[in-house]
């Protein structure tokens, strides 16, 4: 099976786990909570690092959630099929994830006082990332060349649209004290300093050690050897594990590390 694709109000979308009713019910009908906390990322960006970052905080550090849960039970994803089945069985308070570009997020947001947490990372990681993750994932288009792969994403001819426009849609709602913003890089760079300003966004308070602990335990070698974190429990028919996995490199390149 390779990738089919449905163009969604300009923005494509894989066949397979998403669909126009879904997106639009998400859009126009769901119903964001007050308390709720949203996990928000461009694709390979860091989205299943901060999920566990979120399930662990949740935790206070402990990981018997992380160890016994799949993430996408913990976070779902609210756009996809199976994500808004769970998200509307999800005991409250949520813990959910999306990629969707801001403006096809639930209205029902500006009415709310969710916190947003918006990770964020250089796009040429995201490319590269991408790239290889499509010759993974049966849900993605298996990519020809790295250079018509760039043409692609460069014009935002990949699913959840151009990258540009999810950052700069989703950084509209910088200044919300509702919305926090963080990059893949800060939080490669400063992982307990990151942990610091995420506990205090979300008004947490967590010991040093438990902070360390969450850190520790959402580390790239310890999310590589969890199959509730590594997507190793994904079905054959939407990943072909003997070509890889989520867990690739996690490098990053040196250069911008800030949101500002
Ligand atoms: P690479 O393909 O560059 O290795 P997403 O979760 O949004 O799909 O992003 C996947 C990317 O995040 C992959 O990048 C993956 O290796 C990286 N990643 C996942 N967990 C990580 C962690 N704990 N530390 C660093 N990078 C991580």
């Amino acid at each position: 099976m390779d990738g089919e694709y449905f163009t969604h109000k300009r923005v494509l979308f894989p066949c397979s786990v998403y669909s126009p009713e879904t997106l639009s019910s998400v859009e126009n009908e769901f119903q964001v909570r007050d308390d709720d906390l949203f996990n928000i990322t461009y694709p390979k960006s860091g989205t299943n690092w901060m999920l566990e970052i979120l399930s662990l905080i949740r935790c206070e550090g402990d990981p018997g959630w992380v160890r016994s849960v799949p993430n996408w039970d913990r976070a779902p994803w609210v756009e996809s099929n199976h994500g808004l089945e769970a998200a509307l069985k999800y005991p409250p308070p949520r813990l959910l994830s999306s990629h969707l570009p801001v403006q096809l997020f639930p209205n029902s947001l500006q009415r709310s006082q969710a916190k947003i947490i918006y990770t964020l990372r250089c796009p040429k990681d995201v490319l590269v990332s991408l790239y290889h993750f499509s010759h993974i994932s049966r849900v993605f288009k298996t990519p020809g060349s790295l250079d018509s792969f760039l043409e692609d994403f460069l014009s935002g001819n990949v699913p959840y649209g151009s990258w540009f426009h999810h950052v700069t849609g989703w950084m509209g709602l910088k200044g919300n004290k509702n919305f926090f913003c963080i990059t893949y890089e800060e939080l490669q760079q400063d992982p307990l300093g990151s942990m610091q300003r995420i506990c205090c966004f979300l008004g947490k308070e967590l010991s040093v050690e438990q902070m360390a602990a969450v850190v520790k335990n959402a580390s790239f070698q310890n999310m590589k050897t969890n199959e509730m974190s590594n997507f190793s429990l994904i079905p054959d028919k939407y990943m072909d594990h003997q070509k890889g996995g989520l867990m690739r490199k996690g490098e990053f390149r040196v250069g911008t590390t800030e949101c500002d």
